[in-house]
């Protein structure tokens, strides 16, 4: 039977055990996943007997960087993005992959306002706003700055958003530097929300209340699905993308890597 977990601090709120048993189970495939709480301190201890004990693992907050060191190989993408939320235990050999840039693009592409098949056309040159600067804001600049889209990335520490802005070539600020004029897209990458009522954008609301042109608001946050961010957002007349919508996209794409089944994600949505 093969072992898989995501791995994270905290993960209580994670809904990957359920999802991916669930998926095994359907898939008549001898697998078992849980939750692994590994707190930054232990980390090293943990990925020193991950190669023998687990085939895979997911990994979230706050290990999607600083697990690189642990891993034999990356994928390009996964290299070129520098954060991995994926390790694939080929047989002995611990790969990293990124699936948070195609669960995030997916999602965009979802909304019908960023029309599928024209999903690159509309973001180039459109105005994003990138909240945070931690492994999955990293994934999502990279899908986002590859479509042509002009972003700013805002986060706490401002050091963290000046290097990510720099490897990408984008601007950045403060999240108190926020600004909604002329902004297309809002996406919320940092865990502000998690299972919580808090924003990252207290001022928001006010913001947009006299804005005429209102930005399409999205959250990767899944638990709980309707973020303070994202009502803050519908109530004002924005249109919202839920963080589910990422979170099973990354999923299925995910389930591939493990198991190489082609994954009918629509199929499966109830679950
Ligand atoms: P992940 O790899 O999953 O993105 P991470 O690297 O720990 O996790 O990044 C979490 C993001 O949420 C970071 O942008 C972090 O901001 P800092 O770089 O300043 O730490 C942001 N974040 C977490 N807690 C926050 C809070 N209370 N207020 C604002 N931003 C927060």
């Amino acid at each position: 039977m093969n072992k898989y977990c995501v791995i994270g601090y905290p993960i209580k709120h994670s809904l990957s055990p359920k999802i991916f048993n669930r998926w095994f189970k359907k898939f008549k495939i001898p697998a078992q996943y849980r939750t692994v709480e590994v707190a930054p301190r232990n980390l090293a201890k943990f990925m020193r007997s991950f190669r023998e004990n687990y085939a895979g693992a997911n990994v979230t907050i706050p290990h999607k960087e600083r697990l690189l060191r642990f891993l034999d190989k990356l994928s390009p993408e996964a290299k070129k993005i520098g954060a991995v939320n994926v390790i694939v235990n080929q047989r002995g050999k611990l790969v990293g992959y990124n699936t948070d840039c195609h669960g995030a693009m997916e999602a965009l592409a979802s909304d019908s306002r960023l029309c599928a098949s024209h999903f690159s056309k509309f973001l180039r040159n459109k105005k994003v706003v990138v909240l945070g600067a931690g492994g999955a804001a990293r994934a999502i600049v990279y899908g986002l700055k590859k479509a042509g889209a002009r972003i700013t990335i805002l986060n706490r520490t401002v050091s963290r958003a000046k290097k990510l802005a720099k490897e990408f070539k984008c601007d950045y600020g403060k999240l108190e530097d926020f600004d909604v004029r002329n902004c297309d897209l809002i996406v919320n990458a940092t865990s502000v929300g998690m299972c919580s009522v808090e924003t990252p954008l207290p001022r928001l609301k006010i913001a947009l209340k006299n804005c005429k042109k209102k930005p399409v608001v999205m959250d990767i946050i899944y638990s709980p699905r309707m973020t303070k961010l994202l009502r803050d957002a519908k109530r004002t007349g924005c249109k919202i993308i839920t963080g589910d919508k990422m979170f099973f996209a990354q999923a299925a794409k995910t389930f591939e890597l493990w198991t190489g089944k082609n994954f009918p994600l629509k199929s499966c949505l109830l679950w």
